[in-house]
């Protein structure tokens, strides 16, 4: 038989972790594995702003007939100001579309890159793992880079350095903000000396941008990406509304992408639509409708920029718990976590401690040492940081 000559693959390791977590009967399990924001309570609620906005849809939707393969582009135009600042379409050279999740958006980008004739995407590692398996998949060829210094800080000259000395037909692959899994962002003078690096290179930059308004702010968050857009004449940018609108398995997502000139945007916009009819035919429409519904909303915006304001405060206030136990877990640098960025950050632990903290402690987390600093609250810090003390002792 065919389909049994395939070989079996193991299962996507931080997906299973959510299995592996529900299935734990003790009560004080720690959950810091995937990407979802919790509050103190340990909740994801759905955002107010976006029930506010489904009432709505729900009321005024008269047809779920289709759309397209470029999905709801009202929601791909409403997003823009937020992503690209007041001249959000740079005079015209930036379109979009929507994509299932940010996860789509990073397909799309890598799948018309390698049509465009890109041959290697060089990526800093460590990165989010699909990052790696999409290219894979696809296939494109990834060339890797150490994302961070020893001193914890983002290795800039060794991207500078690449960024420099690319060919053409090479991209290279940026996180916006709230780096996955590090933490570890560039400061803006980093990005100064990336936008103005890219911006005599042959390279093309693709931007991940799934995590906006969870570092610092909306627009602080967009300093990179304005950075680079306005050195560079072209860019795909791939963003993600899956966090900052809590819109985790609605997949929400979006694939911008900036030509050198407007006239070229029809011909890369029409790859582009066959790429996504070929591979989803149309993107999901409830999310990004409901999102729609938010941005053409004063009431509704503001609600949905005050949610967001308190989900940051309450990751820079755990963040800040992290830090004040330096002293408690000296084995790990603790004071980092403080410093660093969004839902994640890594911590330097063994595969054995890792197995230590899920077996003897149960908390959770990845295989590469990244904890969701989401997962922690005032109910559960001090038992996260007694475990790490313990396996770490
Ligand atoms: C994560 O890294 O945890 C999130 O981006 C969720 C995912 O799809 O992996």
């Amino acid at each position: 038989m065919i389909l049994e000559q395939l070989p079996a693959q193991s299962p996507d390791a931080l997906l299973a972790l959510i299995k592996l977590y529900a299935a734990d009967p003790r009560s004080d399990k720690i959950d810091l594995g995937v990407g979802v924001y919790r509050t103190d309570d340990g909740a994801t609620p759905v955002f107010a702003a976006i029930k506010g906005a489904e009432r709505r849809l729900f009321e005024e939707q008269d047809s779920k007939s289709y759309l397209g393969p470029e999905g709801d582009m009202g929601f791909v135009h409403a997003l823009m100001p937020y992503i690209f600042g007041s001249d959000a379409a740079m005079g015209g050279r930036i379109e979009g579309m929507q994509a299932p999740g940010g996860t789509g958006a990073v397909r799309l980008a890598f799948a018309v890159a390698r049509k465009a004739g890109i041959t290697k995407v060089h990526m800093g590692t460590p990165s989010w793992p699909n990052h790696a398996q999409i290219l894979a998949d696809i296939p494109l060829a990834g060339s890797m880079f150490d994302h961070a210094a020893a001193d914890g800080s983002a290795a800039v000259d060794v991207l500078l350095h690449l960024i420099a000395n690319a060919g053409f037909g090479e991209a290279v692959l940026l996180h916006g903000c709230c780096h996955n899994p590090t933490g570890i962002d560039y400061s803006h003078d980093q990005w100064d000396a990336i936008a103005a690096a890219l911006s005599v290179s042959k390279a093309l930059p693709i931007i991940d941008l799934a995590y906006q308004g969870l570092g610092d702010g909306m627009e602080e968050d967009a300093y990179g990406l304005r950075r680079v857009l306005a050195a560079v004449p072209e860019a795909l940018i791939a963003y993600s509304c899956d966090k900052n609108f809590g819109l985790y398995r609605d997949r929400v997502g979006a694939l911008y992408v900036m030509a050198q000139d407007s006239a070229q945007l029809p011909a890369i916009l029409s790859n582009l639509n066959a790429l996504a009819r070929a591979s989803w035919s149309m993107p999901p429409d409830h999310g990004a409708a409901a999102v729609r519904y938010v941005l053409r909303d004063a009431a509704l915006t503001d609600q949905w920029l005050a949610e967001l304001t308190s989900m940051r405060a309450r990751i820079a206030s755990v963040r800040a718990h992290m830090a004040a136990a330096a002293n408690q877990v000296g084995a790990l640098d603790l004071a980092a976590v403080g410093r660093q960025k969004g839902l994640f950050s890594m911590l330097a632990l063994n595969k054995d401690q890792i197995a230590a903290l899920r077996e003897d402690h149960a908390v959770y987390m990845a295989g590469s040492g990244r904890i969701n600093v989401a997962g922690l609250h005032s109910g559960n810090i001090a038992k996260f940081v007694d475990a790490l003390a313990a396996v770490t002792a």
